[in-house]
């Protein structure tokens, strides 16, 4: 298979990566459901965006318990999506624009319907068949109670017994997630091997990469000890966030921000994350990506804190790239955001990788609301109509432009997700019965979950189904804000959230941010220099994060009231300045 991106080297310590929520993107055959040829018909939109790579969440054939989170056959793509050559389209298409393909792997668990656990659930216990997962006799004189007390991360136990084969009840099943998901024991290895053939696979048709899904659990404790984790705990292993920035949250450290970052080693928490074990499988796929020409990469994603710990799958004979989730948590404060930054800066630096940085995904509350909602809603619990200390559309977008504004100036990689580039806020006022994310099942509806952020793409104002697909209803029900946040709407408006987007990418190539260092500067001492700075009023710059990344100073404003804003040119502000001042929650791009 040919392989035509024009390379340079070590792309992924610099790149913007796009992520692409397949079932949400486009629908070009008004089945309601995004698909493989509706991406290839938007990518002239995304390489206008100015982005250098997509990853695409699972488009394998799965019955779609956890929206494709559960794959049936891992070298073929499910019909809801299209076809392999499909695939081979998009991703020819893709690289002929210089965008690069990342594709997800879900290495931890795959469907029930996947053939090998139809033959496990089939054969006998202990059986080769039954060894591919993770089987074992229940507690209890009669073998009814689970093995251990673990839970799934979307609620309810994480064990579930099967029917054998004559009628009576046997063993139990181990799944972390959905109990269409059974956990792979990774201590197996024809697992390790049919994984190889699963790389290789894909490598051979051309991928970029792979973001690896719950990276930071394929390896469980040894016994399979119980554990009762702490009720703060963020759902996938995380310290869970509460964003509501509040300062008894920062002083808890309930962000997910080592606020004093602690090197330990120890794989300490829960016995099914973040186990040793794990980095031994990535040296070997490391190895077996290096064989392949054109810097294919692994991205991590792996729930782990503190910040040290998570450096350690993107150690340099391991993966590239780790998603930098406590970034991810921390509210938008200055105090907060120097002390992650300067933590993922000193941790993945410590390792040789570049920091990632990332505000929004497919799982988390989308960050034009999250980042505004005061009240504390951990991740995983997603928001909808009883929630409260939801903020106003225009409150959340605005921050979330100043947000974005500052982490695109950072050194290092950065992600974002479809629809953030329109300013898409979470969608809180789904219907019950439209909602789809196990989580909402297994809680019966107490955590809302993930749906909100879900919710298809807005293309086309005037359009059915805001051009998302022609014909069909799509999965999830659109909200009528659709119409005026889509993307024509936007696309000449030099003051939409796409236009900003569009510019700090540009701005970012051009002064070559990515590969860039930070140097954070005060305030006082950037007005010092301006000619009136004598008489001016004392300025609380507690509330402004500023740095100096190459020729570009960026200065943010957190806080509730406006700042001075420094002398220079601006090349990018997030949102209107006030004259010389920098309003609340606005970030700018000065020239240096
Ligand atoms: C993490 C994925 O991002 C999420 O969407 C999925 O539900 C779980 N892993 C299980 O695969």
């Amino acid at each position: 298979m040919s392989y035509s991106v024009a390379m340079t080297s070590e792309w992924w310590r610099t790149a913007t990566i796009y992520q692409i929520y397949p079932r949400s993107f486009a629908d070009s055959n008004g089945d309601g459901m995004g698909d493989l040829a509706g991406i290839t018909a938007h990518l002239s939109d995304l390489q206008e965006l100015g982005i250098d790579a997509i990853w695409l969440s699972p488009f394998y054939t799965s019955p779609q318990r956890d929206a494709g989170y559960d794959v049936a056959d891992y070298c073929d793509v499910d019909p809801l999506f299209g076809t392999l050559a499909d695939f081979d389209a998009m991703r020819a298409e893709a690289h002929a624009r210089g965008i690069r393909v990342i594709v997800d792997l879900v290495p931890n668990h795959s469907s029930s319907e996947h053939v090998w656990f139809q033959a496990a659930l089939a054969a006998e216990p202990g059986s080769a068949e039954r060894g591919r997962y993770l089987f074992r006799d229940g507690r209890g004189p009669a073998g009814d109670e689970p093995p251990n007390n673990w839970e799934s991360v979307f609620g309810g136990p994480a064990w579930t017994r099967v029917v054998e084969a004559d009628g009576t009840p046997g063993q139990w099943y181990l799944h972390l997630f959905d109990s269409s998901q059974p956990d792979f024991d990774w201590t197996n290895e024809e697992v390790r091997e049919e994984f190889r053939r699963i790389l290789r696979f894909w490598l051979d048709r051309g991928v970029d990469g792979f973001r690896v899904d719950v990276a930071h659990g394929m390896i469980k404790a040894d016994g399979l000890p119980d554990y009762t984790p702490p009720a703060e705990g963020g759902s996938m292993g995380g310290a869970g966030g509460v964003a509501d920035g509040s300062e008894e949250a920062l002083v808890e450290g309930a962000v997910g921000v080592a606020l004093e970052p602690a090197i330990s080693d120890e794989a300490d928490g829960a016995p099914y994350w973040a186990q040793d074990g794990v980095h031994e499988i990535y040296r070997d796929w490391r190895a077996l990506l290096d064989e392949y020409p054109g810097e294919r990469i692994l991205a991590a994603e792996a729930w782990v804190d503190p910040l040290p710990r998570v450096a350690k799958w993107v150690r340099p004979d391991e993966m590239h790239q780790a998603f930098n989730f406590a970034y991810l948590e921390t509210p938008w404060n200055a105090r907060a955001l120097r002390t992650v930054v300067d933590a993922s800066l000193a941790a993945f630096g410590a390792v040789g990788a570049p920091s990632t940085w990332v505000l929004s995904n497919h799982d988390v509350v989308r960050h034009a609301t999250r980042l505004s909602v005061t009240e504390p809603n951990p991740q995983g619990h997603g928001l909808g109509p009883r929630s409260k200390g939801i903020p106003e559309y225009e409150t959340g977008v605005h921050r979330a432009r100043a947000a974005t504004a500052f982490m695109l100036a950072l050194p290092g990689s950065s992600y974002l997700y479809q629809g953030e580039e329109l300013g898409l806020p979470e969608v809180i006022d789904l219907p019950d019965e439209a909602r789809q994310d196990p989580t909402w099942f297994r809680t019966n509806g107490e955590r809302y979950g993930r749906d909100g952020c879900r919710v298809p793409l807005p293309w086309t104002a005037d359009a059915a189904n805001y051009g998302f697909g022609a014909t069909g209803t799509p999965w999830l029900p659109q909200p009528e804000l659709w119409s005026r946040l889509a993307r024509d709407v936007q696309r000449d408006d030099p003051s939409s959230t796409l236009a900003l987007y569009r510019d700090a990418l540009r701005l970012r190539r051009e002064h070559a941010v990515g590969a860039g260092a930070l140097e954070w500067l005060e305030l006082d001492a950037l007005l010092a220099h301006e000619a009136d700075a004598a008489d001016a009023p004392a300025v609380d710059a507690s509330s402004v994060a500023a740095f100096r990344n190459g020729d570009v100073i960026v200065v943010a404003n957190t806080g509730s009231g406006s700042v001075p804003l420094p002398a220079g040119v601006v090349l990018l502000a997030s949102g209107p300045l006030d004259g010389d001042a920098l309003p609340a929650d606005t970030t700018v791009w000065i020239s240096a």
